[in-house]
């Protein structure tokens, strides 16, 4: 049983907006529930969260976050069952990370009573934003940003903690075609590459574009120092299938630790199915892609869950990939989400009723 000493403020909503909410047609991310999670932490201490409705809140122009990029982030999803249970999906690895992100941003860690308490008594408050069904969930978003006031180029002093929700069908409206970076990089060795910071996003919006420009939703990252290397996706770690063989980049100081990922990981395990993690080279995948033994590509994510990648591009030449009855893609993503929405043994111990 769960116990908590943690007290929260809970200030409710005097109306909802669920009404004006076309739950069918949703763009990710787009409309957010009735309320909020807002933790401050000033003199040293978090103060005690508080679920208010959700809402625009002021800040000071010279508020570190906005100079500095003092932020990090998670991305989790919340299911419902067909008995109305409401279930996180590895939580403690949310939990894990945003701590290991603020770290390395000079941020002070959140309390996991908080951290736990909280989220759960706003799931309980939004639940009707819960809709049943595989591919419907609710996208909750914690984050830290420091809102300290002035512009010294030091670590803030105060920050808030948040939470929001997001009702979310797919991310992506199908397959994806990726293009693999020759010159831009993601992240660097010793940098934040691991950690969910905001700043992580910003630098991939502009060579994004790019690659938009010529057909491509997303970049493969290499490593930056050789190019040779694939490393992930920016929404979503990358699978490549060679034969039946699944490789995929190990984790390092570049390469964020999805939890989609390691759920992938242990299934593969689970199942059988020949998995290497080792560094995967461009020249390996275009090699394989030429002589057809490269069978499939996909991307892992909590938003995007699993992705088809239908083709990709180096080099100024497309490659694309069969289309197979046997997918490891469509295999992995029938595994998980039936753990997921409480339609499988759950014999991993991922799922965590709310
Ligand atoms: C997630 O999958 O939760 C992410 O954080 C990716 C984000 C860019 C939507």
């Amino acid at each position: 049983m769960k116990t908590s000493t943690t007290k929260i403020d809970i200030q409710k909503a005097s109306r909802s907006k669920i009404k004006n909410v076309d739950f069918n047609n949703l763009s990710f991310g787009q409309v957010f529930t009735d309320h909020m999670m807002v933790c401050d932490y000033k003199d040293g201490m978090w103060q005690t969260p508080t679920i208010k409705p959700y809402g625009p809140f002021e800040l000071d122009p010279s508020a570190k976050v906005f100079h500095y990029g003092q932020a990090v982030f998670e991305g989790m999803k919340a299911f419902k069952d067909e008995k109305d249970q409401i279930w996180l999906f590895r939580p403690e690895k949310n939990f894990e990370r945003i701590n290991k992100s603020s770290e390395r941003l000079a941020i002070p860690a959140f309390p996991r009573d908080y951290f736990f308490t909280a989220m759960e008594e706003l799931l309980k408050l939004e639940r009707e934003w819960i809709k049943k069904g595989f591919g419907n969930s609710l996208y909750v978003r914690p984050f830290v940003i420091a809102t300290e006031a002035g512009v010294s180029a030091a670590p803030a002093k105060e920050y808030k903690f948040m939470i929001i929700c997001s009702p979310a069908q797919a991310y992506y409206s199908g397959e994806v075609r990726v293009q693999i970076s020759e010159k831009f990089s993601r992240a660097a060795d010793g940098g934040v590459g691991f950690a969910k910071a905001a700043g992580n996003y910003a630098a991939q919006f502009y060579p994004t574009n790019l690659a938009k420009d010529e057909g491509f939703q997303q970049i493969v990252w290499t490593d930056a120092s050789t190019h040779e290397y694939l490393e992930e996706a920016g929404t979503m770690n990358v699978f490549f299938r060679v034969g039946d063989k699944l490789l995929t980049a190990p984790t390092n100081d570049r390469i964020l630790n999805g939890v989609t990922r390691d759920s992938v990981i242990s299934l593969a395990k689970e199942y059988n199915i020949d998995l290497e993690i080792r560094r995967v080279s461009v020249k390996e995948i275009i090699e394989a892609a030429k002589s057809g033994e490269l069978k499939e590509m996909f991307g892992s994510g909590t938003a995007t869950v699993i992705n088809p990648i239908s083709g990709f591009g180096y080099a100024g030449e497309k490659y694309e990939l069969p289309k197979l009855e046997d997918s490891y893609a469509r295999f992995f993503k029938d595994k998980l989400t039936k753990i997921q929405y409480n339609q499988a043994e759950d014999k991993f111990g991922w799922r965590y009723l709310v």
